[in-house]
Formats: C-alpha cells, structure tokens, sequence
C-alpha cells in the first residue's frame, strides 16, 4: 500500500516520481538542488559540503554582506581541504576551489532561493519562533515534494513544523550538521512521528551520498551528541565559575586527561556563546523533561560574556580572544 507520500509522488511524477523515490535511488538522482538557508559558519558548511558532492546549491542569507561572509568562510574552509588533496599542485587547488564554489549561488531572497530545491536546509539563529517564521514563508514558496530539513541543536523539530500542513510535515526532518561541517563525519537524522519512513531513508541516503556518516535519533532536545555535550560544557562553566580552576586549566585538563580534541571553553567560544546561551535556555525554560534543571539554569559569566557581544570564535572574543 502506498503512503501519502508516494501517493503524491506517483501523482506527481507517476513512474519517475516512484523511481526517485525508491530507496535504491542514489541521492544524486532524487535530490539534486539544495537550498540552505542561513549562511553562518554552519549553513555555509553544509553548503560547501553539498556542492563538493556535486550538488547544486543556493546558499540564502538575509544581506549581500552576510553571503560575502559565508563565501569567505567556504572559500577558506575548501581551501584546507584542497591543500591535502592536491598538495603539490596550487593550479589544480585554485581550480578545485573555484569549480565547487561555481555550484554555489548566493540569494538575498528566499522566495526565489527555494522555489526549485529538493531539499531546503535551515541553519539560521537558534530561535523557535524566527524558524517557525522562516518556515512558513518557505512553505509558501518550495515546490509540493521538497524535502524540509531543521540543523537545530536544541529545538523540537516537530515544533518547528507544527503550523504547516500535515502534507509538508510528513516531508520535515532534522539533519543535525557538527561544526566544522567540512570534518565532522556525523549528521544526526531525526524522526519526528509526523515524517515518513521514506523521508527518513531519503535523508539518510543524502547524508551518505554527501560523504557523511548517520545517526538515527527521536525528537527529544539535544538529539544524541547535544544531550551529552551541553550539560558538559555548562559543568565546566559552574567550575570556572566557582572558582575550582581557569579555563585554560580546565581545557588543558580535559585535552590531556580524557583526550578531548578541544576543552570545553575551546568548543563553547567555537560553537558560538550566543548558541550555547540559547540552548540552554531553551531548555530551562521549556525543556520537555529538563525545564527547570539545574544543569541548564542561567550561567551568570555566560549572560555576561553574550550581553558583551562576545560570542566566541565568531566575534574575535569569548573565553578566549581571538583577535590578531
Ligand atoms: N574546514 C576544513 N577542514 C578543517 C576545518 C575547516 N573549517 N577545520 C579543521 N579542519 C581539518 C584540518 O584541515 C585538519 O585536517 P587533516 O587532519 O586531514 O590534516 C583537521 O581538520 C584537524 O585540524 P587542525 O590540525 O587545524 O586542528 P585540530 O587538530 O585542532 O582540529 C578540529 C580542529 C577538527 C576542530 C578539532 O579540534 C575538533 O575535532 N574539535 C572538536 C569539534 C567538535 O566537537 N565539534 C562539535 C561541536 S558541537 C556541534 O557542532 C553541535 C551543535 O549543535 C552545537
Ligand atoms: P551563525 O550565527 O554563524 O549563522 C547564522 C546565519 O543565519 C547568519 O549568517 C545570519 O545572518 C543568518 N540568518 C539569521 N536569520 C535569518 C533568516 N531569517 N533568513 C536567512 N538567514 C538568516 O550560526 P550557526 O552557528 O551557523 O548556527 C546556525 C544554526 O545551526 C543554529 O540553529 C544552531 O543551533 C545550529 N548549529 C550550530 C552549531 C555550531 O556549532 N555553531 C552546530 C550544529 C548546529
């Protein structure tokens, strides 16, 4: 028996709706076009790294200023990786660069960006109402069979979708990206009870087909890896807080004692203050299950920290200073 998403799909595309819907298809056959939105250091990762596995992608940003700052980001990030696959050769680096950079194209309007994608993927500010917002105007816009995907770190994605049709939430999943897109191998996939079995094997497919290695979750906060690593990182604020050690001693003690890549100041200034700020709050104030915890209530050095504009990486200041 047909779902009602292949029901539609059939109506669509009659054979070639089933074929690009059958989990056999590759991801280059079934999505193609991909729009993200939000070019930050997350969305412009993720763009990036759908363009070098050759999709074609537009990249959606609220100002001209913004996208420069995404396609520098990308530019910069690409030219890492480049360095490694072409060492002897910058021609054939430049090149590399430039031919991914060609499948990206920016836009100031969303209408427009979305109005051919197979798959739109949001990475704006940590927000529920201003992604609730963004999706309406996308509904509005994307074609009927577009793929809907949330990289929120926090937020429910079926809260996210909630005012849509029932039609556009069986085609909304959560693809959950870590930072820095272009080295991180995981992408969560979150099922939402509303999304269909064939959305989830068609992101799933996407995730692989970009090079990436998935994890299936259910809708609760955090997912896997944020569940795990908040209450962490706001741990060690409370440290630092109650004066038991520095940050540098504490990053140090984490890097050298339990192997961590980075400590936790390191990968809060990364991640951005302003995002772990909100995902905590988020949390205390409406956490299913951790609303009111003390793990998540307000941390007064980071409320002072973000209230400072200092955001971490990002801003040139946070823990840390960054500034040259
Ligand atoms: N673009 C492309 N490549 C990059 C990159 C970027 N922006 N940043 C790092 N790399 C690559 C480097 O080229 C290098 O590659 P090789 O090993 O192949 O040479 C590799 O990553 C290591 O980089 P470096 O040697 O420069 O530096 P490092 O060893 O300190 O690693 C790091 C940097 C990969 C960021 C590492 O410190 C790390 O893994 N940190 C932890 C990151 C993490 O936990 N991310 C998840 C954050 S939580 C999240 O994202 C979810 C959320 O919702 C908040
Ligand atoms: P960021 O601050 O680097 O970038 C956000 C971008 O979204 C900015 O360029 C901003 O101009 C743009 N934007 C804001 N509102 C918009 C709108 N209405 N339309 C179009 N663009 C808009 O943030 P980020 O770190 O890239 O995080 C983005 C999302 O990804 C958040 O939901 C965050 O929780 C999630 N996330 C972050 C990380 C991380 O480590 N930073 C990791 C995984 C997921």
């Amino acid at each position: 028996m047909y779902t009602p998403v292949l029901r539609r799909l059939v109506a669509l595309g009659g054979a070639q709706g089933m074929r690009a819907f059958s989990s056999s298809a590759t991801v280059s056959e079934a999505i193609k076009r991909i729009t993200v939105v939000g070019g930050g250091q997350m969305g412009a990762g993720i763009a990036q790294v759908a363009a070098t596995f050759d999709h074609q992608v537009t990249l959606v940003d609220v100002s001209p200023e913004a996208l420069e700052r995404g396609r520098q980001y990308m530019g910069k990030s690409l030219g890492r990786v480049a360095k490694k696959k072409f060492p002897e050769d910058p021609a054939q680096q430049t090149n590399w660069v430039d031919s991914i950079l060609g499948r990206i194209q920016g836009s100031t309007e969303l209408s427009k960006g979305v109005s051919q994608a197979d798959l739109v993927v949001e990475a704006i500010v940590e927000n529920i109402n201003v992604k609730q917002r963004l999706f309406a105007d996308v509904a509005q816009a994307a074609p009927a069979d577009c793929i809907l995907a949330s990289n929120t770190s926090s937020l429910p994605i079926g809260r996210i979708f909630e005012n849509l049709s029932a039609e556009r939430r069986a085609l909304a999943v959560g693809l959950h990206f870590f930072n820095p897109v272009a080295q991180m191998k995981l992408v969560e996939v979150v099922r939402t009870g509303e999304n269909s079995e064939e959305i989830v094997q068609k992101a799933l497919d996407f995730v692989r087909a970009i090079g990436k290695s998935p994890a299936v979750c259910q809708d609760t906060p955090g997912f896997i890896v944020n569940r795990l690593l908040l209450p962490y990182m706001m741990e060690a604020i409370r440290l630092l807080e109650r004066g038991v050690a520095d940050s540098r001693d504490i990053d140090t003690a984490m890097k050298l004692g339990a192997g961590y890549p980075m400590g936790p100041f390191e990968l809060a200034d990364y991640v951005g203050l302003d995002t772990v700020k909100a995902i905590v709050d988020g949390w205390y104030t409406d956490g299913e299950g951790l609303k009111g915890d003390s793990l998540f209530m307000p941390s007064p050095k980071l409320n002072e920290l973000v209230a400072a504009g200092h955001l971490g990486v990002k801003s040139g200041q946070g823990f840390y200073n960054y500034k040259k």
